[in-house]
C-alpha cells in the first residue's frame, strides 16, 4: 500500500443533551445550540461579507474546511439563490475528512430549515459514494458546483486546484482538533487565494489567530454570538493572491478532432457557454464517424492494492463520464449496466485482499461470488469477481453523434495542417492549401497520433519528450451472435471483455498491434478477441456464436504515450493551447474528465482533479 493511501472513514454520529448532532471521535459538536442556519449567516457568510462582496462578480468562490452536515454549504447556496445581485457562477470546495453516509445525512438533514429542505433533498440526492479525493457535484444546471474533497484538509488542500474568494474555517475546536488550523493547512489556503480574500470563523483561540496572521493574513474580532464573546474575520493582506481573473464569458475554443476526446472537450466547453467549433475530416462522413460501426464499449473503473495513479485517475474519469452522459439522450447515453472484473484462482485471492485494504464502499465495489456473479450477469461462468455498479456500456457512435450535437457546438468538415497566430489572442486554423478553417482564443488539440505534427508546427510550442514518444496501436473487436446463455446483462472484464449485446450482437475485446501500419478486421484478430471472450466465461471459442453478418468487427487506433496515461492540459508557454489526446485504451474513461479539467482551468474553477494527478497527465 502506498504511503499516500488513507483509507476514509465515514463519520460516526451521537447527539449531546441538547439534541445537537456530536462527533463521538472528537468529542465536539458540528455546530452551535442556537442553531446551524444562524451560525452559517452570522459567522461564516456575515464574517466574510457576503453576499455583498460577490456582487458584481461573475464568479466567486468559497473553500470550507469541515463540510460535516453541509448547513453552511445549504445556507451560502440559498444565500446565492435570495441574491438578485448574485455571481453567474458560485463555485464551494470543502474538505471533510469523515464524510457521513448517505442515509446519516438524509436523517440529520430532515430537520432542515423549510427553506432549505428542497436544496438539502437535491444535496443527498447528488451525494457520491465515500471514495478517497475529489468529487465534483453540480447544481442549478451547473452553476452551483460542489467540489468535495474526501481526506484530511492538510493532506488534499496540497492537492486543490483553485481559486478561492472566501473561506469558512469550520473544523471542530482546535483543543480537539489540531490538525484543522494548522500552519501549513493555512499556506495552502494563503497560496489558493485571490487578491482581497477572506476567511471567518467562530473560532477565537490565539494560536489560531497568529497561524493565520503568519500565513498571510490581517486578522481581527467582531463580536461572537451565540453567547460567544469573539469570533475572527481575516482579510488577505495586501500584494498577496492572485488577481481573480476577469474572465469574459464565453471565449470561443477550437477543437481539433472529433473523436472521443474532442466530443468530451467539447461537452464541458459548451456547457460552460463557450462558442465551440469542432474541426476534423471524418464528419464529412457523420458526426460519429469516428466510430462508424463500432458497436459497443466499455467504460469501467480499476482498482489496484495501492490505489495508484491510474486507479485514481479511472475512479474520477468513470464519475465524470456518469455525471456528464447520464443526462444525454437515450440513443447516446452509456447502459450503466456494472462491470465484472473476473477473477478465478490465484488472481481472485489477490483482488479480494486488494479490496479488503482499500475499504471502498460496496456500493462502487464489492466482491461477487458465483452464484451472485449469475444473478448480477446472467451467466453461468464458474468464478467470482469485483463487481463495479458504475461501470458501463457504451455505444461511441451514438454517444458522439449526442455530444456533437449540442447547443453551442458547431461542426466542420475539415483537415488542420497549421495553427497561426495565437500571440494576439487569436488562433487560426488553416488546412493544407492555407485556407482558414476556423478561428478560436483557445484550441485543444484532440487529434489523437496528430497532435504531436501538429504541435511541432507552433512555433512557440516547447518540444516536449513525452509527447514526441506518442506511438498508436492498432486494434480490433469481434461480434458474436452470443446466442442462449451467453447474453451478459453487465460488462464482464479481465484479459479481454464481453458485452452486453447490441440488437443481438454481443462484442467481444480486443486486440493490440504495435506494429501494424493499417488497421482493419482480421481472421487473426477475430480468433483472437473470441479466445479472450471465451476464457472469460468459460467456454470454448466456437461456443460464442456466429459472426452475425457481413461485418464482422470493428477496427480502429489507440495512440498512446510511454506511461500509457492520457495526455491532458494546457502548454505550458502557449497561452490558449491545450492537449487532450493518447487516450489509449481507455478513451471513455478520460473523455468527459478532460473536457472538465481544461474547461474548469479555462474559466478559473475549481479543477476536478487533485494537483498530483493533473501533474501525471500534464504535457511534458
Ligand atoms: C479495437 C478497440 C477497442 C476499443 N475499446 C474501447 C473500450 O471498450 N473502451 C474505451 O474506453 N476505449 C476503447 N478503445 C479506445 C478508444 O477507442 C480510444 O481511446 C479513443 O477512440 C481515443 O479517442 P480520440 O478522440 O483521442 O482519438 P480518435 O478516435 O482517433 O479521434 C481523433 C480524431 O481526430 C481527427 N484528426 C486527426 N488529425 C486531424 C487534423 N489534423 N485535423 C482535424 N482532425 C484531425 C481524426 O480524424 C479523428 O476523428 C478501443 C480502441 C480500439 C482500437
Ligand atoms: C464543525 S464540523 C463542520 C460543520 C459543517 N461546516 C456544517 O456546515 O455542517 C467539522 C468537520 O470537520 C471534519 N474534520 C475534522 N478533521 C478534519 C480534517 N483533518 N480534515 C478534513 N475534515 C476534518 C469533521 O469530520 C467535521 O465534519
Amino acid at each position: 500500500m502506498s504511503s499516500n493511501y488513507e483509507r476514509l472513514i465515514p463519520a460516526r454520529i451521537a447527539f449531546n443533551e441538547r439534541g445537537i448532532p456530536v462527533s463521538p471521535l472528537y468529542g465536539d459538536a458540528y455546530h452551535p445550540g442556537w442553531g446551524a442556519r444562524e451560525q452559517a449567516l452570522k459567522v461564516f457568510l456575515h464574517g466574510n461579507g457576503l453576499p455583498q462582496r460577490w456582487r458584481g462578480r461573475r464568479v466567486f468562490t468559497v473553500c470550507e474546511t469541515g463540510f460535516g452536515l453541509g448547513n453552511n454549504f445549504l445556507a451560502l447556496w440559498q444565500a446565492w439563490r435570495d441574491d438578485a445581485q448574485r455571481p453567474q457562477r458560485l463555485h464551494v470546495v470543502s474538505f471533510e475528512a469523515h464524510p457521513l453516509e448517505r442515509r446519516d445525512l438524509r436523517r440529520l438533514l430532515a430537520s432542515s430549515d423549510a427553506s432549505m429542505a428542497a436544496l438539502a433533498q437535491q444535496l443527498i440526492q447528488a451525494w457520491p459514494p465515500l471514495l478517497p479525493g475529489l468529487h465534483r457535484l453540480e447544481f442549478e444546471g451547473g452553476r452551483v458546483t460542489l467540489t468535495l474533497a474526501f481526506g484530511a484538509a492538510g493532506r488534499l488542500s496540497k492537492q486543490l486546484d483553485a481559486q478561492v474568494d472566501a473561506y469558512f474555517l469550520d473544523g471542530f475546536a482546535p483543543r480537539v482538533n489540531p490538525e484543522m488550523w494548522t500552519p501549513s493547512l493555512f499556506g495552502q489556503l494563503v497560496r489558493m487565494a485571490n487578491r482581497d480574500a477572506t476567511a471567518a470563523t467562530w473560532c477565537c483561540a490565539g494560536a489560531m489567530r497568529r497561524a493565520l496572521q503568519d500565513a498571510g493574513f490581517l486578522v481581527s474580532k467582531r463580536p461572537g454570538h451565540g453567547g460567544k464573546r469573539e469570533m475572527t474575520v481575516a482579510v488577505l493582506r495586501p500584494g498577496l493572491g492572485r488577481a481573480a481573473a476577469a474572465r469574459p464569458a464565453g471565449a470561443s475554443v477550437l477543437v481539433v478532432g472529433g473523436g472521443l476526446a474532442g466530443a468530451g472537450a467539447a461537452q464541458a466547453l459548451s456547457l460552460r457557454g463557450h462558442e465551440v467549433t469542432v474541426v476534423d475530416p471524418v464528419f464529412e462522413q457523420g458526426l460519429g464517424a469516428s466510430h462508424r460501426g463500432h458497436i459497443a464499449a466499455a467504460l469501467s473503473p480499476v482498482i489496484s492494492s495501492d490505489d495508484d495513479i491510474r486507479a485514481r485517475l479511472s475512479r474520477a474519469g468513470v464519475a465524470r463520464a456518469l455525471h456528464r452522459w447520464q443526462g444525454l439522450p437515450e440513443a447516446g447515453r452509456p447502459w450503466r449496466c456494472g462491470t465484472l472484473e473476473v477473477a478465478r484462482g490465484a488472481e481472485a485471492l489477490s483482488r479480494r485482499k486488494a479490496l479488503d485494504a482499500l475499504g471502498f464502499p460496496a456500493e462502487w465495489v464489492r466482491w461477487l461470488d458465483a452464484s451472485e456473479v449469475r444473478e448480477r450477469t446472467g451467466l453461468c461462468i464458474a468464478a467470482g469477481g469485483l463487481w463495479f455498479a458504475d461501470g458501463q456500456r457504451a455505444q461511441p457512435q451514438a454517444l458522439l453523434e449526442s455530444l456533437l450535437s449540442l447547443p453551442g457546438i458547431s461542426c466542420r468538415t475539415g483537415s488542420v495542417a497549421r495553427l497561426a497566430g495565437g500571440d494576439g489572442g487569436v488562433w487560426r486554423a488553416l488546412d493544407a492549401a492555407g485556407r482558414e478553417l476556423a478561428r478560436a482564443e483557445h484550441v485543444v488539440l484532440a487529434n489523437a497520433h496528430g497532435a504531436a505534427p501538429l504541435l511541432n508546427a507552433v512555433a512557440r510550442a516547447p518540444r516536449l519528450p513525452k509527447l514526441a514518444g506518442l506511438y498508436r496501436m492498432a486494434g480490433e473487436v469481434g461480434y458474436f451472435q452470443g446466442g442462449e446463455g451467453r447474453h451478459a446483462r453487465a460488462v464482464l472484464a479481465g484479459d479481454g471483455y464481453w458485452l452486453p449485446p447490441v440488437e443481438g450482437i454481443c462484442v467481444a475485446g480486443s486486440t493490440y498491434d504495435m506494429d501494424a501500419d493499417r488497421s482493419e478486421v482480421s481472421p487473426a484478430g477475430r480468433e483472437a478477441v473470441a479466445r479472450k471472450a471465451s476464457a472469460l466465461l468459460g467456454l470454448r471459442p466456437d461456443e460464442l456464436g456466429d459472426r452475425p453478418h457481413a461485418l464482422a468487427g470493428w477496427a480502429g487506433w489507440r495512440a498512446a504515450v510511454a506511461d500509457r496515461l492520457p495526455v491532458i492540459g494546457p502548454l505550458d508557454g502557449v497561452p490558449g493551447l491545450w492537449l487532450a489526446c493518447a487516450y489509449g485504451s481507455r478513451g471513455l474513461s478520460w473523455s468527459a474528465l478532460a473536457g472538465d479539467i481544461i474547461a474548469a482551468r479555462i474559466n478559473g474553477e475549481p479543477v476536478p482533479l487533485e494537483r498530483e494527478l493533473l501533474r501525471k497527465i500534464a504535457p511534458r
